[in-house]
């Protein structure tokens, strides 16, 4: 969907979108409008008792002699259009109303006392959100969940200001389309070698960009991630993304980590059949992390950022590691590998070393689909947040609320370290009970954590949507991308 900016002066055309806030008055231009037509809209706004609910609309034809052809009000509340859930919400709105009418272009005039710039932003993300779709695969598009909207173009006095305003939003929504799509890709055309390659396009848009083959791999001994890839004909790869903001410093401001297992069977610990598709979306951490990147480097923010990710497939077969082997991280800690199903942790304790030693990082956020326990302590609302720092699980859980994509803290205190102990190994990558799945998880990661500032989000719950959501289709959902840029944009632009 296309996006224009015009100044206020709209000369009356098409179909004219106009949000009505209760108890304010209505937008000038719907006034004269009104005039215009001799209280054709006023009547009817009584005669359906326009009531400014949340989402109640006025669809009009005008009449003949109108220049215009068709009016759409928009009803809303000033403490619903409040914060940016909220405007995105409308947003979303007014584009699913475009779809269902089958309109293609619409003019959406704004009253500019009520929406600042960075607001008008906002619902015009949300609008973008909602126009994703996974098509591709139809052989027959007609046949699929059509987007009729190609084109809006907005009105309103700061135009420049508000274009300004959306640059930042486009990257972010050009962020969260990518990761959506990568999670949606089913794994036969999405292997550790093409996930690697989408991560190197993104050298277009001037990441520094490297690869490590599986021979690479060997030689920095990461002995746990390789173990997790043994099983597959598709070979391991982990790739590393740097955008440099601030060239006068030396330093990484944040490092992001990403499980990438393009699928997970569960290894010779094999998962049941059914719902197994799902595993098809347990790359969905490497996802964000490629999404996230890629809206860094778009709106070419003033921070310096490193994005690592861990690329294997988890396959059972006569090359599998087996439940009890020990691998050899490249921490040098030796790993149990009771339950090879456990495989996300193996790969980020390596990826999650390397971006210390390698980068340097003075933050560091891992992602990943890592347990199924966390969708049973929280569900899909939510990510699951561990960390070793209060003020940041602090500020991250703000910037949640703020933002919409909310996360939970959730503990990782010592008093859970000897869950993990093994009888023969330095550690056991799964807990001894069948209590607190996400927090053994968690624990066993930050094993892997020196003194860096750390994150994990557990995503499992939030990568996939069931259901439509107003700025998620159902599908790959992008969780995470929002979130993080606003992270790097609050602390350095
Ligand atoms: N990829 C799964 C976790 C998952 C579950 C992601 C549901 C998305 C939706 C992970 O690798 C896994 O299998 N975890 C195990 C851990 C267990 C063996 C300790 C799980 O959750 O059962
Ligand atoms: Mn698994
Ligand atoms: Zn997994």
């Amino acid at each position: 969907m296309k996006i224009n900016f015009n100044s206020e002066n709209f000369k009356d055309k098409g179909t004219i979108i106009f949000v009505c806030i209760k108890n304010k008055p209505m937008p000038k231009y719907l006034v004269d409008l009104n005039k215009k037509n001799s209280n054709y809209i006023n009547k009817a706004m009584k005669l359906i008792s326009f009531d400014y609910k949340e989402n109640n609309q006025l669809d009009l034809i005008l009449p003949q002699g109108s220049k215009a052809d068709r009016i759409i009000l928009v009803g809303t509340e000033v403490n619903k259009i409040s914060d940016e859930p909220g405007l995105g919400k409308l947003g979303s709105y007014i584009t699913t109303l475009l779809n269902k009418n089958k309109i293609k272009e619409a003019n959406l005039v704004l009253d500019s006392s009520y929406l600042d710039p960075n607001e008008i932003a906002l619902l015009l993300f949300g609008s973008s959100l909602n126009t994703y779709r996974f098509n591709k695969y139809f052989s027959d598009q007609k046949k699929t969940r059509v987007n009729y909207i190609e084109k809006i173009n907005i009105y309103c006095k700061d135009q420049v200001k508000v274009k300004k305003a959306w640059q930042r939003f486009n990257s972010i929504k050009e962020g969260v389309f990518f990761t959506r799509d990568l999670v949606s890709e089913p794994s036969n055309n999405l292997t550790p070698e093409l996930l690697a390659k989408e991560a190197i396009k993104l050298k277009k848009i001037g990441l520094k960009v490297e690869q490590l083959d599986e021979k690479k791999l060997k030689e920095l001994k990461m002995g746990a991630l390789l173990g997790v890839a043994q099983g597959s004909v598709n070979k391991p790869f982990v790739v590393t993304l740097e955008w440099r903001g601030n060239k006068s410093k030396n330093t990484t401001d944040f490092a992001f980590v990403g499980k990438g297992v393009t699928f997970d069977t569960g290894g010779i610990s094999i998962k049941p059949s059914g719902g197994m598709e799902e595993m098809k979306y347990d790359m969905g951490g490497s996802a964000v992390v490629l999404g996230v990147m890629k809206a860094l480097a778009l709106r070419k923010t003033k921070a310096n950022v490193t994005g690592i990710i861990g690329l294997v497939e988890n396959m059972p077969s006569g090359t599998a590691q087996r439940p009890g082997d020990v691998v050899k991280s490249m921490s040098g800690q030796t790993i149990e590998v009771i339950n090879t199903d456990a495989e996300g942790r193996l790969v980020l304790a390596d990826i999650l070393w390397y971006a210390q030693k390698k980068f340097k990082p003075t933050k560091i956020v891992d992602l990943a689909t890592l347990t199924g326990a966390i969708i049973v302590s929280i569900g899909q609302e939510k990510a699951g947040m561990f960390s070793n720092n209060k003020e940041f699980s602090n500020e991250v859980t703000n910037l949640g609320i703020e933002v919409g994509e909310e996360v939970w803290n959730m503990p990782v205190d010592d008093s859970y370290e000897k869950d993990i102990s093994s009888d023969i190994a330095d550690m056991k990558n799964v807990g001894s009970g069948r209590g607190a799945g996400s927090t053994a998880g968690a624990i066993f990661l930050k094993r892997f954590i020196k003194d860096t500032i750390w994150m994990h989000l557990d995503i499992a719950g939030v990568t996939w949507a069931k259901s439509d959501r107003p700025m998620v289709p159902k599908g790959g959902s992008g969780f995470g991308v929002r979130l993080l840029d606003e992270l790097v944009f609050k602390n350095f632009k």
